[in-house]
């Protein structure tokens, strides 16, 4: 039987903190990706189960969180603090805001370009924010996710991983 071979790159972890579900959609769109399209060996990892992922073992980390109240969730938030030396990070967001075409590129400033500045020794290889969903009492009131944007992120995501 054929055998698919893996890339030597080493392996890669999607670790995401989610309230709302979103988050955990794009992780796995993402994970599919990765190991589908660019044959990655890779480990998916959710932060709010498993808040201190032992991240020594991935060349690749793919860091992914919901925005609520203007902020990142804290999981991820802490996780950004590890030593990523020697290691691609990547970085995704799933916020309403972000899923507003007119306001996505301030999203971006505002929630990726800021936030980053307080995380000096981290220098993300890609970083993206996708919309989201938002419920009350049940009912969902904002829904501006598309998951195929996910999909095309990580086919072009995966090609600076496999490098
Ligand atoms: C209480 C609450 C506060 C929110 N605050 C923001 C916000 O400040 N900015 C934003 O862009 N989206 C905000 N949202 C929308 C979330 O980003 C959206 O629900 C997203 O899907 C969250 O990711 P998750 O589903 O993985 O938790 C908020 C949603 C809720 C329920």
């Amino acid at each position: 039987m054929a055998q698919t071979k893996q890339k030597t790159s080493g392996k890669t972890l999607v670790a995401y903190a989610t309230k709302g579900g979103v988050t955990e959609e794009s992780a796995n769109i993402i994970v599919s990706v990765l190991r589908d399209k660019h044959k990655l060996d890779v480990d998916i990892i959710n932060l709010t189960k498993n808040p201190k992922p032992d991240i020594s073992q991935y060349r690749n980390v793919v860091i992914g969180s919901g925005v609520r109240m203007g902020r990142w969730y804290k999981q991820a938030l802490k996780l950004m603090e590890s030593d990523f030396y020697n290691k691609r990070v990547a970085l995704f967001l799933s916020s309403c805001e972000a899923g507003e075409p007119d306001k996505h590129e301030q999203s971006i400033t505002k929630y990726i370009k800021k936030v980053l500045e307080k995380y000096p020794h981290l220098k993300p290889v890609a970083a993206e924010a996708f919309g989201g969903r938002m419920k009350m009492f049940g009912k969902t009131i904002t829904d501006n996710y598309d998951a195929e944007k996910v999909k095309r992120w990580a086919e072009e995501v995966g090609k600076t991983l496999t490098d």
